[in-house]
C-alpha cells in the first residue's frame, strides 16, 4: 500500500565535506534559492547533515532561513548520557545542543567503521530514548543484488531494529533505502527497481508496526536534479537522502522542489 499521504523529506548528507567557508557559502546559497522559490514544510521537509564539528554553526545559520530546515547529525554514540568515552557524542548531548535528527546505519558506517546490528541497535535505543528522530539507512551491495539477495538483506536490516523500537517510537523513525552500488557511482536504481524495494520495505514495516503506512521511506544513491522528478513520482518513495548533489545548492533545491511539487 502506498504511503502517499506522508510529507516527504529531502536530506543532504554532506558526509566528510566541505571546508568551513564552503559550508557557509552553500547554506547562504540554499537560503537564497529558498527565498526565490519556497519549499513549504507542508509539501516537503528539508534537512542538512553536516560534519559533527559544524553541527552548531550550521544550525545557527539555518535557524533564520525562510523555511524550516532541520540540522541532522551523521552519527551518534552507542553510549548514552555523559561519561569517559573519548571521542564520542551521545544522543543526549546532541539533544542538549538542539540537534533532534540523526542518521544511523549508513552503509559507510557499516562497511568502514564496523557498525554491526548490535552497535546500531544500541545507537537506535539511546537516540529514541533521547527523543531523537532517526533516519535509519538500509541497502544491499552489488554482489548481494546480483545473487538475488537484495530484498532479504534489506528486510533483515529492518527486522534488526524491530525489537529495539517500542510501539510508540515508530513515529520517530524514517527509513532510507540506499543500495550501496548506487552511492557515489552515478548509477541510480531505476524508479521501478527503487519503487519495488520501497514497496517491500513498506510491506515489512506493516508487519512490524501499525505505523507502517505513515513511515517515510527515502531513496538514496546518486539522486540528482535530473532524476528527482521520476523518483518523486513513485508511490512509496517519500523523499531522498542526497550525497554529492547536496553539495550544490541549486541541485539540492531542485531535488527538494521535485518532491514538494509531487506532494502538492
Ligand atoms: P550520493 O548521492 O553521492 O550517491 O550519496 C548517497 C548517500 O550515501 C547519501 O547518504
Amino acid at each position: 500500500m502506498s504511503g502517499s499521504t506522508i510529507i516527504p523529506w529531502v536530506v543532504g548528507n554532506w558526509k566528510m565535506n566541505p571546508m568551513q567557508a564552503n559550508a557557509q557559502q552553500l547554506i547562504q546559497d540554499l537560503k537564497q534559492h529558498l527565498l526565490q522559490e519556497v519549499v513549504s514544510e507542508h509539501d516537503c521537509h528539508i534537512g542538512i547533515a553536516p560534519i559533527s564539528i559544524a553541527l552548531l554553526s550550521v544550525k545557527t545559520q539555518l535557524d533564520d532561513a525562510s523555511v524550516k530546515i532541520a540540522t541532522v547529525a551523521q552519527d551518534v554514540s552507542r553510549m548514552a548520557g555523559t561519561g569517559a568515552y573519548t571521542g564520542e557524542v551521545s544522543a543526549d548531548l546532541l539533544v542538549d545542543s538542539g540537534i533532534q535528527f540523526v542518521l544511523i546505519g549508513h552503509s559507510e558506517r557499516r562497511e568502514i567503521f564496523g557498525d554491526n546490528p548490535q552497535i546500531l541497535s544500541d545507537k537506535i535505543h539511546y537516540a529514541l530514548n533521547a527523543n531523537m528522530t532517526i533516519i535509519y539507512c538500509v541497502g544491499e551491495s552489488l554482489e548481494q543484488r546480483e545473487s538475488g539477495q537484495a530484498e532479504q538483506i534489506v528486510l533483515q536490516q529492518i527486522c534488526d531494529i524491530a525489537s529495539v523500537v517500542k510501539a510508540e517510537q515508530w513515529h520517530n523513525i524514517i527509513i532510507a533505502y540506499e543500495p550501496i552500488w548506487a552511492i557515489g557511482t552515478g548509477k541510480t536504481a531505476s524508479p521501478d527497481d527503487a519503487q519495488t524495494m520501497h514497496a517491500k520495505i513498506r510491506e515489512g514495516l506493516n508487519q512490524i508496526t501499525p505505523e507502517g503506512n505513515r513511515i517515510a521511506i527515502l531513496y538514496g544513491g546518486s539522486v540528482k536534479a535530473e532524476n528527482a522528478v521520476e523518483l518523486a513520482a513513485c508511490a512509496d518513495i517519500n523523499g531522498a537522502l542526497v550525497g554529492g548533489a547536496s553539495l550544490n545548492a541549486t541541485s539540492f533545491h531542485q531535488i527538494a522542489l521535485a518532491f514538494a511539487k509531487q506532494n502538492k
